[in-house]
C-alpha cells in the first residue's frame, strides 16, 4: 500500500515533477530506426508528457525537437523536411537537427534575429535500430547504457514497441511479478513451442517452471544496478527451477528465462501519466531469432501510432470459450495479456486500496528503491550511477539444481554486482 501522495511522487513524470527530473538523467528509447527516412515525413514522439518531433535530415542524422514551433507555435509534425532542417509550414521558420534557426525568412536578410532563436531538441543515439536520446541537464548525461543485448547482430534481436494504455510504474510492477505468470499466463493444456520461444500466443506450457506452481518463496537483493529479485519453482523430482528477474533502474528489465530460451528485454517508458512506451527486445544468444513465432507469441497487431488492435474498448478481443478451451484469459497473445492486466487497473491505480502479500515482495522492493532515489535527489544527491562493465554481460539466466539447494548456492550473484 502507498500513501496517495508517494503514489503520485511515483506516478507522475512531467518536466516539473521530482521523478520527471530522475527519469530525464538516463538513457531513453524513443523511437525505431525505420520510423524516420531522411527527407521523410516527420514522426511525432511523445515522451514524458512532452509533445516532441523525430526527423532525419538529407544527412541521415536524426533531430528530436519540440513539436510547437517556437515563433508563434505551429506543429513542426506538418513541417517540410529537406535541404538539412525542418521547416515550420506557417512562415518559412528552418531548424537543424540540433534545433538551431537556420532559415527565417519572414524577416529581412541583414536581420540577426534568427541567431537569438532556439528550438527545444535532445541529443540522440542511434543503435541496434533504436534511436535513443537523453532529455536531461547536459553536465548529468551519462554515458550510453552498453546493454548485453547491443553487441548480437541485428538478425539475433526483434524489436518491439508499443503504446500502453496506463501509468508506466503499473507496467514495471507487472515485469517484475513473478507469480502473474502462473495465472495469466498458464496455459491449461500442452503447448507446442517452437525452439527458443517461451510460449504460444496462447500461453505457457502447464509444465513449464516459470507456471508450474506459484514461485511464492522469493528474495530480492540490492545490486549495483538496483535489484534482482529470485524465484524458486518446481523443476521435476530431484530439481528445483531458480529464476531471475533484473531491474535496472529507474526503467529497464530483464525477465526470467532459461537456458535454451530466448532472452527478453524491457524498458517501460512514460509516454504521459497516463500512457507508456513498452519496449521489448526479444534476442537469441547465438542464431538469427524467429521474429515470425515470437511476434505471434506476443500478439501484438499494433496501427501506425503503436496502439494496440486489441485493445480495452473491443475487450482485447477475448473470446470467453477460450477461457475454459487454453486460458485464463481467453485473450489471445502473451503481451495482450499483461496489457490487459495492467490497462484495466485504470490509467494510474490507486494504491492507497491495495493489498500486498508475500508474492508481492519485488514490486515492493522496487518501490522501495524508486523512492530511496526520488527523495536523494529532492535533498540534492547524486542518482545512481550505471557503470558499463556492470550491464554488458547481465542478463536473466535460470537454472534447474538439486531441491536441497538454497538459491544462494544455486544462482549466486556474481560478486561484480554487489554495492561496494
Ligand atoms: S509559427 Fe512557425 S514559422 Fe511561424
Ligand atoms: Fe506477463
Amino acid at each position: 500500500m502507498l500513501k496517495k501522495e508517494d503514489n503520485q511522487l511515483l506516478t507522475e513524470t512531467n518536466e516539473d515533477k521530482p521523478l520527471g527530473e530522475v527519469f530525464r538523467q538516463y538513457w531513453i528509447p524513443a523511437l525505431t530506426s525505420p520510423e524516420i527516412e531522411a527527407d521523410g515525413k516527420p514522426k511525432r514522439v511523445k515522451l514524458l508528457g512532452e509533445d516532441l518531433v523525430a526527423f532525419r535530415d538529407s544527412n541521415g542524422d536524426v533531430g528530436l525537437v519540440d513539436e510547437a514551433c517556437p515563433h508563434r507555435g505551429t506543429s513542426l509534425y506538418f513541417g517540410i523536411n529537406d535541404g538539412c532542417g525542418l521547416r515550420c509550414m506557417y512562415h518559412g521558420w528552418k531548424f537543424d537537427t540540433e534545433g538551431n534557426c537556420v532559415e527565417l525568412p519572414s524577416e529581412e536578410e541583414t536581420s540577426n534575429f534568427k541567431n537569438s532563436i532556439k528550438l527545444k531538441s535532445y541529443p540522440t543515439y542511434e543503435i541496434n535500430n533504436i534511436i535513443w536520446t537523453y532529455m536531461g541537464p547536459e553536465e548529468k548525461q551519462p554515458p550510453f547504457p552498453d546493454f548485453y543485448w547491443m553487441h548480437l547482430p541485428q538478425e539475433n534481436l526483434m524489436i518491439e514497441r508499443a503504446w500502453q494504455e496506463c501509468n508506466y510504474l503499473q507496467v514495471i510492477e507487472n515485469d517484475l511479478d513473478f507469480v502473474h505468470a502462473a495465472f495469466l499466463h498458464k496455459a491449461h493444456g500442452q503447448q507446442s513451442v517452437e525452439e527458443g520461444a517461451l510460449s504460444t500466443d496462447l500461453g505457457i506450457d502447464p509444465d513449464h517452471p516459470l507456471v508450474k506452481n506459484p514461485p511464492v518463496k522469493q528474495h530480492v537483493e540490492n545490486t549495483n544496478y538496483g535489484k534482482r529479485c529470485i524465484a524458486v519453482g518446481v523443476g521435476n523430482e530431484e530439481e528445483n527451477a531458480f529464476m531471475e528477474i533484473h531491474y535496472i533502474f529507474p526503467f529497464y528489465t530483464y525477465p526470467p528465462r532459461f537456458e535454451g530460451e530466448d532472452g527478453m528485454w524491457h524498458a517501460f517508458i512514460p509516454r504521459d501519466d497516463h500512457s507508456t512506451w513498452a519496449w521489448d527486445v526479444q534476442f537469441s544468444h547465438d542464431k538469427p531469432i524467429n521474429k515470425e513465432v515470437q511476434h505471434e507469441r506476443r500478439g501484438l497487431e499494433l496501427d501506425e501510432d503503436f496502439k494496440k488492435l486489441r485493445n480495452m474498448d473491443n475487450e482485447y478481443e477475448q473470446e470467453y470459450q477460450l477461457k475454459k478451451d487454453a486460458n485464463m484469459t481467453g485473450i489471445r497473445g502473451i503481451a495482450n495479456q499483461d496489457h490487459a492486466a495492467t490497462e484495466t487497473m485504470g490509467t494510474i491505480v490507486d494504491r492507497s486500496n491495495e493489498h500486498l502479500g508475500t508474492s508481492d515482495k519485488p514490486v515492493i522492493q522496487m518501490r522501495k528503491i524508486l523512492m530511496r532515489q526520488v527523495k536523494e535527489h529532492m535533498n540534492g544527491n547524486e542518482l545512481l550511477k550505471h557503470d558499463n562493465q556492470t550491464l554488458k554481460d547481465l542478463y536473466s539466466g535460470g537454472l534447474y539444481d538439486d531441491k536441497h539447494k538454497g538459491w544462494e548456492e544455486a544462482l549466486p550473484l556474481n560478486p561484480k554486482y554487489k554495492i561496494k
